[in-house]
């Protein structure tokens, strides 16, 4: 378990790990190019190493060293029909990306995960992937695990997805890569892209367009021999919020992603009344990086929607706590996704926040939180999700005396070394 008191203010300059949806994707697209990629600043939390583990049960040479990686392959159609299942464990991006990427190979995988995979719904990737022709099987008629694939020839589709979800337009065009023909997706709104910009880099042609993106069947990947992962900005959002609502608090935070279908946080924070900067912005491998310096300011309450939503669906529940800190009230809403999520994270937040004395309540699509209740240190759990974990240290380190999270090992998914961090800026 994980304790933590009041803070009386934070400082100081700090990295986070990389990014997690670009380190899963530089595995994958390393292992579909022929040769050898070497990825630096990869993140070596749960997630990602389950994405290792099945490509290395498909017979790719992957030899992973804290934030280094490199990996060997004979390319996509040298994939090697797993002896075992593929075990996702609590990752769905790496479960659905997989599942597009089996669709369109000649043998048969299992994909299993833990508990809280099995209540995930995966018939999102699963109908389109039986559109393009894979014969896929699961657990009430193809909504849970274990997914069994049975891939092959698959035809080219048009796709319009009801939910803003990179996982599902990522499996679709992964599987369109293998596809006769033209693929394309239509979403809601924009989701993340990094699919989209990484097969650029790979030397594969994808047009994204206003509320969609196609890619054609029957293209190679070049792998670029090189991949620099930008650290991740869900995980600098909990140190992001820290300093905004800390008094006192000032806060660099280096190489962190900003991607701008990731940086709603940012607009959030400003639109709160945050002072924040970016600083050093380049480019990595297609992915605009910057540093970002965080200070103190009073937070006023807003209300966040519509397109945002996929721009910041990670980070909601440290949202949550910043309103919590805020003056007036905040309300999140068309976040029905969040259910879906490691955990039900509208249920998770409203209950956790709860216990230290918040003024939440949960709607059908999100939260609504009135700023500014005085809040006292709880004994709260993390349902098993590294992300309510983390939002409920950084709601301790606000509240008057100790707070305890029970079930911290959670954090291990995305954020390895959290505390360390945590205790880095503790002042
Ligand atoms: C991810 C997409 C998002 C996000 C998840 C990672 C990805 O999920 O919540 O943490 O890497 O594509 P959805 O696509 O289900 O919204």
């Amino acid at each position: 378990m994980l304790k933590v008191t009041k803070a009386s203010t934070i400082s100081g300059s700090i990295t986070v790990p990389g990014d997690k949806s670009i380190s899963h994707r530089a595995v994958m697209f390393s292992s579909l190019a022929e040769g050898k990629t070497v990825i630096s600043g990869f993140l070596p939390g749960a997630d990602c190493l389950s994405t290792i583990s099945c490509f290395k049960k498909m017979g790719v040479n992957i030899e992973q060293n804290g934030d280094q990686v490199v990996v060997e392959s004979g390319g996509l159609d040298q994939l090697e029909e797993p002896h075992e299942v593929l075990d996702v464990g609590n990752s769905g991006t790496t479960i659905r990306l997989i599942s597009g990427i089996l669709s369109g190979l000649p043998f048969h995988s299992t994909l299993v995960g833990d508990e809280s995979i099995a209540k995930r719904p995966m018939k999102r990737v699963v109908t389109p992937l039986r559109q393009m022709g894979a014969k896929i099987d699961g657990r009430q008629g193809g909504e849970y695990t274990p997914l069994s694939i049975r891939g092959g020839q698959l035809q080219g589709i048009e796709y319009h997805s009801s939910v803003a979800s990179a996982q599902v337009k990522s499996a679709i065009l992964l599987a369109g890569l293998r596809a006769e023909g033209t693929t394309t997706v239509y979403e809601p709104h924009l989701s993340r892209d990094h699919t989209e910009r990484m097969l650029s880099s790979f030397g594969v042609e994808v047009q994204s367009f206003l509320g969609g993106v196609s890619i054609r069947g029957g293209q190679l990947l070049v792998q670029p021999k090189q991949i620099q992962v930008p650290g991740d900005i869900s995980s600098a959002a909990f140190f992001l919020a820290a300093a905004a609502m800390i008094p006192g608090g000032s806060l660099t935070i280096k190489n962190v992603g900003i991607n701008p279908t990731r940086t709603g946080m940012i607009d959030v924070l400003r639109e709160m009344g945050a002072d924040l900067e970016l600083k050093q912005e380049r480019v990595w491998n297609g992915e605009p990086v910057a540093d970002l310096v965080v200070r103190y300011s009073a937070l006023k309450g807003i209300e966040i929607g519509g397109a945002i939503i996929p721009r910041l669906i990670d980070e909601i529940p440290i949202i949550a706590v910043l309103a919590t800190q805020a003056e007036g009230r905040t309300i999140i809403k068309d976040a029905e996704e969040l259910k879906v999520k490691e955990t039900n994270r509208i249920d998770a937040m409203v209950s956790e926040l709860r216990k230290m004395g918040a003024k939440i309540e949960a709607t059908e699509d999100g939260m609504i939180i009135e700023g500014g209740a005085k809040m006292y240190g709880a004994e709260c759990i993390s349902y098993g999700d590294h992300r309510i974990a983390m939002a409920m240290a950084i709601a301790g380190i606000v509240s008057e005396g100790e707070t305890i999270i029970q079930g911290d090992d959670a954090i291990y998914v995305s954020f390895p070394g959290f505390d360390d961090t945590l205790k880095q800026i503790l002042k």
